[in-house]
């Protein structure tokens, strides 16, 4: 599958290597495929409740088109795959899809962001198909505050989830959440608690402005000094060094081994050692999730593009990617998909 194309004559792409540069010489090494921007949960951060706009079904990349493409990825030198959504594990073909990315020469790592409903039953055939790591997105473990978050009551099927991945032997288990002001903040210490009692790792994150309502205000998210403050005052907090390229940043819980980490995407953008591209579950590439643009992979590889141009695609890409997601900046616009279309 990766072996090099024949160019078409006339085009005049270069050849298929890495590495993924900006103009601001950050390489990129880490992709999202989002595979789907179906869910089986409503989030109310992401999706609005009713009137979802959904891509047509013939646009969403098969499992042979995301292989591909993620093979020309591992060449420009990505080595970390996450799969994300929409919900990934509603794609029938998922573990297709995780048996053909973990089968490439150049062997990526391949993880998964999943809101958990339906890993009961796949976390054995996935991870038999070479997925190394899972993030579940878990808001509240008080079915009330989960059901009003994610418009179902579906809690139980994610702890359900949860046991299946660690059963698996799916490691490190780590947990999304988002808090709320005025649905779920009460349950940032709760939310701990559950996290160091199983081993899983839980990290928050600052709302950002991707919901399919767009009502999201700067003043009302819940940003990580006061959830610090939260956890701090039930947990004695020791930060971590080494964050390095990760967003999150990290802290030890009571002396360890517990740890939490925040991810102040809004309050303290970590934009300057981002090292992801995006993979959107209708074949079109983005170099930030604000980004305004967007690069037709679809169209160009239903159109027979050789790897090498779709390479070219790949690099420009990474080139005309902006410093910063400008979240707060005047003339910021969020983007016209949410969370759910760009993938997580
Ligand atoms: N802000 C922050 N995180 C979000 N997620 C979805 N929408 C938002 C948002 N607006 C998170 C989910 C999931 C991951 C894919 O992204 O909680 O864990
Ligand atoms: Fe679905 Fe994830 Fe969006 Fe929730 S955050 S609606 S689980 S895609």
């Amino acid at each position: 599958m990766t072996t090099l194309t024949l160019e078409r004559p006339g085009a005049a792409a270069g050849p298929v290597a890495g590495p993924l540069v900006d103009r601001f010489g950050r390489v990129h090494t880490d992709l999202r495929v989002s595979v789907t921007d179906r869910c089986s949960l409503r989030c109310s951060y992401c999706m609005p409740e009713h009137g979802v706009p959904l891509a047509p079904a013939s646009f969403l990349l098969d499992a042979s088109e995301i292989v591909r493409l993620v093979g020309i990825a591992t060449r420009l030198g990505v080595t970390q795959v996450r799969l994300t959504g929409g919900e990934p594990l509603l794609r029938a073909d998922l573990v297709d899809i995780v048996a053909g990315i973990a089968g490439l020469p150049a062997r990526p790592e391949v993880s998964l962001t999943t809101n958990g409903l339906g890993l009961a039953r796949l976390a054995g055939p996935l991870a038999a198909a070479g997925l190394g790591r899972v993030n579940v997105s878990l808001d509240s473990v008080d079915r009330v505050h989960y059901a009003a978050i994610t418009r179902r009551d579906r809690l139980d099927d994610v702890l359900a989830g949860l046991e299946a991945a660690r059963a698996v032997g799916l490691d490190p288990i780590k947990l999304n959440a988002v808090l709320l002001r005025g649905v779920n903040e009460a349950d940032a210490v709760p939310l701990l608690d559950f996290a160091l009692a199983r081993g899983y790792e839980l990290r928050f994150i600052e709302q950002m402005p991707l919901d399919g309502g767009h009502t999201w205000r700067r003043a009302a998210m819940i940003g990580a000094d006061e959830i610090l403050a939260r956890l701090g005052a039930s947990h004695r907090l020791t930060p971590l060094d080494g964050r390095g390229a990760a967003p999150a940043a990290r802290w030890l819980v009571d002396d360890g081994p517990g740890v939490v980490g925040v991810i102040a995407a809004v309050t303290r953008p970590f934009c300057g050692a981002c090292e992801r591209v995006r993979l959107t579950a209708d074949g079109c590439m983005r170099n930030c999730l604000f980004a305004r643009g967007e690069s037709d992979l679809r169209e160009a590889l239903r159109d027979g593009a050789t790897d090498a141009e779709l390479a070219d695609m790949f690099r420009a890409c990474v080139a005309a990617k902006r410093a910063g997601h400008g979240i707060g900046e005047p003339g910021f616009a969020q983007p016209t998909r949410p969370m759910s279309a760009i993938g997580g």
